[in-house]
């Protein structure tokens, strides 16, 4: 198969490749979706097999806005409305009852699903257009890390897909935040754009899932499936060193081998000549961090990197999300200096 890539004024062609159960590459806020009509259970089938990822890990849906959870959930609680009318369009995903009119192979066989609304400007215009659910997850090879531009995507997706529509690099960069509201108290299983303290403006009290922050043992099961899996991780292994950035930074300077490579602050970028080095941006923006992580784990796999060392930033704020992936993408392999 040859991947169209489609620029933005041919978003028309995205709209009829899924509304005839084809696989589009599609950009959403956060990460790059591998979209197909959410209502058709064989062009669901086909995104499991584009991204090699295992049938129990379910999927969510797309909407344009809120009204549109009631079509596919039951017993939705006010708190969803709630969330929805403060962070949607936006990086949150709420876990639901699920309706009848959602396919079996969406939710793995689960009676929950997943909802979120987007906020990129593009991709509401094709789902608008479409007027159907689109269900989409990263667009990356299951396991890989995440695909924030068209570029990252077609590293993983080319072949394998009718096409991908560019919508630029992704301005949050780490995917939706993800919420349990069919539990009480509502529990956080995904950390991600939204971040917890902004939950807990609206929510008296979240939970964090035991998955967000440690790794799970034989056996542990986190309630989003997806959570279980080895992730995010590039070829080489990566070590992460939690701390104050002038001492991480000391050192994995001190334990750098000759075919290390660095993810580190911009503040550190000139710490380590003679290496393979990736900035984040500064120690103190978070954001900056969050759009750049995926890229920076990404691109190790294009060198001949034989170890990763990573500056740790902070948990909290959207910091929260960025340390999950990391943490992940070093199979929780951290060291400690705080
Ligand atoms: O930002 C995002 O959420 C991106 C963009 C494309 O929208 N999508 C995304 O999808 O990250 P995916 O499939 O890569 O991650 C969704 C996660 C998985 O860990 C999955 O196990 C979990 O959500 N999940 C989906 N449905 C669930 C459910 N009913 N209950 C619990 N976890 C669920
Ligand atoms: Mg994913």
């Amino acid at each position: 198969m040859k991947t169209q890539y489609l620029t933005p004024q041919r978003q028309k062609q995205a709209v009829e490749i899924l509304r005839r159960g084809g696989l589009v590459g599609i950009p959403t806020e956060t990460v790059y979706g591998l979209g197909a009509n959410g209502l058709d259970p064989e062009a669901v089938k086909a995104i499991f097999i584009a991204k090699g990822r295992p049938q129990d890990n379910p999927l969510i849906l797309h909407i344009p806005s809120p009204d549109w959870l009631s079509r596919y959930c039951k017993d939705v609680p006010d708190a969803a409305y709630t969330l929805a009318e403060r962070f949607w369009p936006g990086p949150l995903t709420m876990i639901l009852k699920r309706g009848p009119m959602v396919p079996d192979v969406v939710t793995a066989g689960m009676d929950t699903v997943g909802m979120r609304c987007p906020k990129h400007t593009l991709c509401r215009k094709v789902i608008g257009a479409l007027d159907l659910p689109v269900a989409a997850p990263s667009g990356n090879t299951s396991g890989r890390p995440s695909p924030t531009t068209a570029q990252a995507m077609l590293e993983d997706m080319d072949g394998r897909i009718e096409a991908i529509l560019d919508g630029g690099p992704c301005a949050v960069g780490v995917e939706s935040t993800i919420i349990d509201l069919t539990v009480t108290p509502p529990r956080l299983l995904r950390p991600g754009g939204v971040t917890l303290e902004e939950l807990e403006t609206v929510l008296e009290r979240v939970e964090v899932d035991a998955a967000v922050r440690r790794l799970m043992a034989p056996g542990e099961k986190p309630k989003a499936p997806g959570m279980k899996y080895r992730h995010y991780a590039p070829k080489a292994p990566v070590t992460v060193v939690k701390g104050r950035p002038e001492r991480t930074a000391e050192y994995i300077r001190e334990r750098l081998g000759k075919t290390s490579g660095v993810i580190c602050f911009d503040e550190y970028g000139d710490h380590f000549p003679g290496h393979a080095v990736e900035t984040l941006g500064s120690a103190a923006d978070q954001a900056a961090q969050a759009r750049h992580i995926f890229e920076a784990l990404r691109s190790f796999d294009h060198l001949d990197v034989t170890d990763i060392w990573a500056q740790s930033p902070a948990d909290t704020g959207l910091g929260l999300a960025v340390t999950n992936r990391l943490n992940k993408a070093a199979g929780f392999h951290i060291i400690d200096l705080s």
